[in-house]
């Protein structure tokens, strides 16, 4: 071994990374499996994604007329503040401005929240399998989470949740539809549980899907448990419905007081300048929402009855993503589709091995999906 070999090795053992014990415990986000990451693999093209819940119909085209007009202002900083997306939100929604934070991404409201929130010995708790961000902002801050199976449904056991709040509980998340199985909570058990919540819990209801769902029968109102004072944070987000995931723009509403303090410990740019006027304009697109609402509930149609016509189980959904049960491994299942240039969500991530979830696409991607699923499964 030459000197420098053996000079190496022991620099590098007296600098092996120490980090926080917490830290060991998170594990990384594993997101759906890029198209170009399947082409360079598999050495195929025309590849689809169904794998993260994104709008098959694209950006809203308003938002990408402000982005081209934006470009040439890049050079200045954004409005820390993002003052007009603020007060276009807030008269939207009908709140004070001063009860909505804007994040980069609803990801990023979640860590503030953690951070904002939780000290060694707080709790958080939160349903289980669903949206997997919420457990990391607490093992990030050294606060056990509460994983409450959701019922044999793959509802959000309300109750079983409020069984599981004690004096330490700070942070309650609800999923509202859950992600990955499409189902909502009504208003009434919504209700049920605030009377079971002390004040010091905060009680987050994530709704990334709630265009999808804002307008069908038992979608609960939440914004009102804001409006009364309650200690809601109500998230939302651009990445869906709008189609603007790869911009990173989120929001919550909430009462001032929280607002405040997520003002403090947020990135004084964490949304960029492009992002807020995309945004602004995306607000205003509602034709473009309606369009994706509507191919939405058609191909949502189109897929229950294929899941009907094989025999597969399904779970009807509020979101524009469908939970289904293929029988078979799903990872095996995974990895066929793939072959057939078609990417979709296993559900052993989730703890449901046999399961998997595919995001409603446009007419010609589901079916894609259909066809390659008719083509696979008979094969495992
Ligand atoms: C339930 C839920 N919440 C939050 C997010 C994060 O969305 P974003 O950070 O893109 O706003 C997602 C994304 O998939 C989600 O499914």
């Amino acid at each position: 071994m030459s000197p420098i070999d053996t000079l190496s090795r022991t620099e590098s053992e007296k600098t092996a990374v120490q980090v926080a014990e917490n830290i060991t415990h998170l594990v990384p986000y594993s997101p759906g499996k890029p198209v170009a990451e399947v082409e360079r693999e598999l050495g195929i093209t025309g590849i689809i994604k169904l794998a993260s819940n994104e709008n098959s119909l694209g950006p809203s085209p308003k938002a990408v007329e402000a982005m081209h007009q934006f470009a040439l202002k890049m050079h200045i900083y954004p409005d820390a503040r993002s003052f007009e997306l603020s007060n276009a939100l807030a008269s939207a929604l009908e709140v004070d401005p001063a009860c909505v934070v804007l994040g980069n991404g609803s990801d990023d409201i979640i860590h503030l929240l953690g951070i904002t929130f939780l000290e060694p010995g707080d709790e958080v708790i939160q349903a289980h399998p669903s949206f997997v961000r919420y457990e990391a902002a607490a093992i990030l801050n050294n606060a056990p989470c509460h994983m409450v199976p959701l019922t044999s449904d793959w509802i959000h056991d309300l109750e079983a949740m409020a069984a599981k709040v004690n004096a330490n509980t700070r942070l309650i998340f609800i999923t509202n539809p859950n992600n990955p199985t499409g189902t909502i909570v009504s208003q009434e058990a919504l209700d049920r549980f605030f009377e079971c919540v002390p004040e010091r819990a905060v009680v987050v209801i994530d709704e990334a899907y709630y265009e999808y769902a804002a307008n069908r029968e038992g979608y609960p109102e939440t914004l009102r448990y804001v409006r009364e004072g309650r200690n809601v944070v109500v998230l939302r987000t651009f990445s869906k419905a709008y189609g603007l995931a790869g911009l990173r723009v989120g929001y919550g509403i909430m009462p001032p007081d929280i607002a405040n303090w997520l003002n403090h410990t947020r990135e004084p740019f964490n949304v960029n300048l492009m992002a807020q006027e995309a945004a602004l304009a995306a607000l205003s697109d509602t034709e473009h929402v309606d369009k994706t609402v509507e191919m939405n509930e058609a191909g949502k149609q189109m897929l229950y009855r294929t899941f009907e016509e094989m025999g597969l189980g399904y779970t009807p959904t509020f979101a524009n993503f469908i939970w289904f049960d293929s029988g078979k491994n799903s990872r095996a299942v995974f990895q066929a589709l793939l072959h057939e240039g078609v990417i979709i969500r296993t559900g052993d991530i989730f703890g449901a091995p046999s399961h998997l979830r595919v995001t409603v696409g446009t007419d010609a991607e589901n079916a894609k999906f259909v066809n390659a699923l008719k083509k696979v499964l008979p094969l495992l």
